[in-house]
Parts: structure tokens; sequence; C-alpha cells
């Protein structure tokens, strides 16, 4: 029997790249690869890469310089190892990446990474193979599922993608082009993927996608069905705890979706929802269609059925003609809102989007001062909310053993980590931790009561929209 070959993955970038570096371990698991966390050892190392902004696509070429020293190092050992890039600047500069480096094999994009293993022979017929179409098939057909020890070895917790693409087209972002036009996965195979999680141990389920509640795949009965109905059915599944979903825009926000909130004790009150800015005129040269009256009133909807909801959000600083009363906008918004947590970033001009031929850039002082500003205004937020949990008790799903001896680490309903004294037997439970203090941003606390939260995963009403 030959021994397997190694495969070394690196991801960057959203937890859709997460996802698609599994799938990608799952397909090559079938051709006789193992991973390896030795890149040094690796017949095939794969970069996963995003581009979503200027930063994120330079670790690229740096990596691969590495990687030509790994690669010569494994010839003169008599060796071959491979390289391939994979991910959103694999769709955005493939052609760029085999002129600028000799070390790459292959390339491949999101939608076409199904094709690794053929890839992979081409290659090794010393062809420098390159695949970035949007192919018709469907890759999630045609992916090998992940096996059962896989399951195991990832965790508790998992996320399965539901939708991909993007048909927003914000004028910064370089989403809609790498990724391609809006698809959804039919429900049934999405029932599928989870019942095999669930039936391996999984007890969270984060849906996932680049707009996830403009989800509309097809549903059983030949319909198309909405994110909010999808999540009733997914909380039907036997053995799922928790459910969650990212990444949701403004505008989608329908009324099955908040529905959904009202009714599901499994759906998790922690939403992701993205404003970018506060003022309506970036928001108008951003092209995000909604204003920040709308983003309030969407934020409303949610805390109307769900008072205890929590939220965070992403946001660009600097965009192209951002002024001080802009950006003062934002600060106003995220003080009405009051958020859990957020992302913030400096405005990154992508080549091809709309944005990067802007006049009027912000200075580098001015996006630095505002993101300082920002960040601070963010984090005092995020501490009170964290503060907020001391004296509580609060349902902890526990996920590991913490780096100190006889302590587990598990997550609150908002994600925030949570640790605890006690025997690895309860991972994969919900237990309710009474919170004793705050170290950073991580909880301490104690078990309750040795028992389990019961939690209804059935819906309590059927579903509406
Ligand atoms: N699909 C998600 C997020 C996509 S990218 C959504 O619609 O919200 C994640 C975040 O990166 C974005 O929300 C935005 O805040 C940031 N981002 C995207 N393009 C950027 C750019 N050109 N410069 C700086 N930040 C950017
Ligand atoms: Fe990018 Fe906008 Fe689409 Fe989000 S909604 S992926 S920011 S284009
Ligand atoms: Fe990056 Fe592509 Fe995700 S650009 S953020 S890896 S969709």
């Amino acid at each position: 029997m030959t021994p397997p070959r190694k495969l070394h993955i690196k991801s960057y970038g959203c937890q859709m790249n997460v996802y698609d570096a599994q799938r990608m371990v799952d397909t090559l698991g079938a051709e006789g690869f193992v991973e390896t966390a030795d890149v040094g050892a690796a017949d095939l190392v794969i970069l996963n890469t995003c581009h979503i902004r200027e930063k994120a696509s330079e670790k690229v070429y740096s990596e691969l310089g590495r990687l030509r020293v790994a690669k010569e190092d494994a010839a003169r050992a008599g060796r071959t190892m491979q390289i391939a890039v994979a991910g959103c600047v694999a769709q955005a500069e493939g052609q760029e990446i085999i002129a600028r480096a000799p070390t790459v094999d292959m390339v491949v994009g999101p939608q076409s990474y199904h094709h690794l293993p053929e890839l992979l022979a081409r290659a090794g017929r010393g062809e420098r193979a390159i695949e970035t179409e949007f192919p018709a098939e469907d890759k999630f057909a045609v992916l090998a599922k992940p096996s059962r020890e896989a399951i195991r070895a990832r965790g508790v917790s998992a996320f399965v993608t539901v939708q991909e693409g993007c048909d927003k087209f914000c004028t910064f972002c370089v989403v809609p082009y790498t990724r391609g036009s809006e698809m959804s996965r039919p429900v049934a195979r999405i029932v599928d993927e989870v019942t095999q999680l669930t039936d391996n141990g999984v007890r969270e389920i984060t849906l996932i996608g680049q707009n996830v509640n403009a989800y509309h795949g097809e549903g059983p009965d030949g319909r198309a069905w909405t994110l909010g109905r999808l999540l009733y059915r997914i909380a039907e599944i036997p053995g799922v705890a928790r459910i969650r979903y990212s990444t949701s825009h403004p505008n989608d926000v329908d009324d099955s979706l908040i529905a959904a909130h009202r009714d599901l004790d499994a759906l998790m009150p922690f939403v992701h929802l993205p404003v970018q800015s506060g003022s309506d005129r970036i928001l108008s040269a951003m092209n995000r269609k909604h204003s920040a009256a709308a983003y309030r009133t969407a934020v409303d909807r949610f805390r109307h059925v769900r008072p205890e909801i929590a939220f965070s959000s992403d946001f660009i600083v600097g965009f192209p003609g951002e002024t001080e009363e802009d950006f003062r906008a934002t600060l106003a918004l995220i003080d009405q809102i009051g958020y859990a947590g957020a992302y913030s970033f400096k405005y990154s001009p992508r080549p091809g989007t709309p944005a990067a031929d802007m006049q009027e850039m912000v200075s580098a002082t001015e996006m630095d001062e505002r993101l300082e500003r920002l960040q601070a205004l963010i984090d005092s937020q995020q501490s009170a909310f964290n503060k907020a949990a001391i004296g509580t008790v609060v349902d902890v799903l526990f996920e590991r053993v913490a780096r100190k001896p006889g302590q587990l680490v598990g997550r609150t309903a908002y994600l925030q980590p949570a640790h605890v004294m006690a025997s690895d037997e309860i991972i994969g439970q919900v237990m309710p931790v009474r919170i004793d203090s705050l170290e950073r941003y991580s909880l301490l606390g104690e078990l309750v009561t040795a028992t389990p939260v019961s939690r209804s995963a059935a819906p309590l009403a059927t579903v509406g929209a």
C-alpha cells in the first residue's frame, strides 16, 4: 500500500474560506491525502486566499516566497512539493499569480475547487493548471462528504454554506467578482449535511453565506424557501442545540427571519448585521441601498420580538469623500444601536471596483485617527456588554479543554468565551454557568448544576412565511 500523501492547507479571510478548506480536505482525503500541520512535510500545500483588502491579498505573495524555499528544500531531499493557490485571490488574479510566482503549480477559484483532483493530475504531468471559471455544475453535489473522524475532530460547532455569492455590488467590495452571483443550495441538501454533522456529535450549526439572508433555495415543495423558513427546518433536526447564521444584509431582513427569532429557542440571539457607515451620503456612495434609519428599523424589528438580542457589525472608515461630519454620523449610529462587538477596517481600494476610481481619498492619518476613535467606542460598548454578564447565569455550550488543567472552554449565546473548571464529559453540552468575573474578553464562572439545559429543538409555532 502506498503511504498517504500529505496535505497542508492555510486559510485566510472569512468563514466561508474555512468551510471551503474543510471541503478541500474532505475531497482530497478521498484521493488518499491526510492533513499535516507541518508545511515542510507536505506533498501538497494549498493557500486558500482572501482578496477583500489589499493587506489580505498581499499575504499571498509573501507566503509564496516562503513556500518557494520549502519547495526547494523538499526537492533537495528528493521529494516533490506541489503548491496550489485557491480562494478569492486565485479568482481575481489567477493569471498574474501564474506569471509572477513560478513556484505555483495550480490556481483554483472558489467555484472550481471540486476540480482539485483533476488539476493535481494535470500538474503531475508538468502542466501549470489554472481553473477560475464559474462552472455550470454544482460543486456541492460533487465534493466528498467529511468522514466521521473528520467531523469529530473539528468539534461541536460547524459551518454549513447555504448561500454563496452576492448580487449587491457595494462599490468597495470584490465579493461579487470573486464569488460570483448569488446562488442558494436546496433545502434537502442542507438538511442532509446538517444531519450528518449532528449524527456525529455536532451541536451548533452556523449557516453561512456572503449574503445569507438573501437565501432562496429550493424547498421540498419545489418553492423557494427564505432563510427564516430554512431555520425552522434546521431546528427540527435532532441534536441541533444552537443555530446561528452569518452574514446578513439589512435589506434582506424579512418577516420570516423575524418570526424565526421570535419562535426558535435554538436560534441564538446574536446577529451580525453589517452597516458599514452611519452617514446616508456615504451609504449611498457605497451603493448599500439603505439609509441609517432603515438599518435602525431592521435592528428594532429583531429587538421587538427578542429584547435580549445583541448585534455586531462591520464598519469601513475613510471611504472616499467621508468627511468628519459623515464619520460622526457613524459614531452616532453606534451610540444609538449599542453593539456587543464589531469589526472595523480602513477603506482599501480594490482593483475593478467602482470605488477604486473615486477621487477625494481620505488621508492615511485621518483614516488612522477615525479608526482609533471608532474602535475605542466599540471597545467600550463591548466591555460594558461583557461586564453585564457578571453575576448572571448564562447557558454555555462546552467546546473543548482549555489550556489550564481541569478547565473547559465554551461559548455563551453571544459567542463570549467562558472558562469553567469541569470534567470533559460535558463537552458538547449546554450547561448553565454562573459568571463570576471577566478576564480580558473571556468570562470565568462555575457550573450551576450538573444537568444540561434541556432545550426543545422543535419550533414553538409553525412557519408563516
Ligand atoms: N458579505 C458581508 C461581508 C463581506 S466582506 C456583508 O455584506 O456584510 C467583510 C467586511 O469587509 C465588509 O463588511 C466590509 O466592512 C469589509 N470590506 C469589504 N471591502 C472592503 C474594502 N475595500 N476596504 C475595507 N474594508 C472592506
Ligand atoms: Fe460585498 Fe456588499 Fe455583497 Fe456584502 S453585500 S458581499 S459588502 S457587495
Ligand atoms: Fe475574502 Fe473571499 Fe471571504 S475575498 S472575505 S475570502 S469571500
